[in-house]
């Protein structure tokens, strides 16, 4: 499909990916002009209510990134690939500011209360997980990444996305009191998506193990 390869649909993709920040920031900007009262959701809870939205978009952007392939795959998309190494980089950066509102907003930098809730709250030692796990992957996106480590191991490394997913949506769930059914559901779409992975590993096994016909493999014994 010719719109997926244009300049315009990639730059138009962008501007949708930082959309929620700048609509993030736009609302923040209200509250802090007119202040309290004016904005009905912030003013309950400021911090809560960026941590919560910044978390949504994490999982959001890590889900919609891991859908790129199948997608791609299913509808015979191939220029859907170029789109995937900033849809994760997106989902880093929502990541990073989820956790600098709780680094910053939250825990005040102190890292002795930092420490005290990774170590004590399981949620947000499967928070940070997830997020370390996507340190790696953000830093070797780049093309010349994938010339040093080669396609192969490259892949292998960026598999880690699946486990950084897991880490969000365990986390998701660990943190709701009473309603999981949203976390349930971002759970379900990842278990489609890594079911869908283990098929096409699995259809690829024969392929790569090497061929035994009847007349050589007498030759081993
Ligand atoms: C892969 C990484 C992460 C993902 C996908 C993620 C996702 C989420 C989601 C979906 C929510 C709930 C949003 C809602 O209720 O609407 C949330 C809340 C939260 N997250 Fe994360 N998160 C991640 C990493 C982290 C990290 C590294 C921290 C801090 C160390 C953190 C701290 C929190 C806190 C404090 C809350 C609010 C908890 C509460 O309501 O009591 N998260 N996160």
């Amino acid at each position: 499909m010719n719109l997926l390869s244009s300049r315009w649909a990639k730059a138009a993709v962008f501007v949708l990916c930082l959309a929620p920040v700048l609509l993030l920031g736009w609302r923040l900007f209200i509250f802090w002009r007119h202040g309290l009262g004016y904005d009905p959701d912030l003013t309950a809870d400021p911090v809560a209510y960026i941590t919560h939205y910044t978390g949504d978009w994490t999982i959001r952007f890590l889900l919609i990134t891991l859908s790129v392939t199948p997608f791609r795959k299913l509808f015979n998309l191939p220029k859907l690939a170029r789109y995937r190494r900033m849809l994760g980089l997106f989902a880093f950066f929502y990541a990073f500011l989820h956790l600098m509102t709780w680094i910053w907003l939250d825990r005040f930098f102190d890292p002795h209360e930092m420490m005290k809730d990774v170590i004590k709250r399981r949620f947000i030692t499967a928070g940070m997980t997830g997020f370390a796990l996507m340190i790696p992957l953000a830093v070797t996106s780049t093309a010349g990444w994938v010339r040093r480590l080669g396609f192969e191991r490259w892949q292998r490394i960026h598999r880690l996305i699946y486990l950084s997913a897991l880490a969000g949506v365990t986390h998701y769930y660990w943190l709701v009191k009473s309603d999981v059914r949203l976390p349930l559901l971002y759970g379900g779409i990842l278990a489609v998506l890594m079911a869908y992975r283990v098929k096409v590993w699995l259809r690829s096994v024969p392929k790569r193990r090497p061929v035994t016909t009847p007349s050589t493999a007498y030759l081993r014994d």
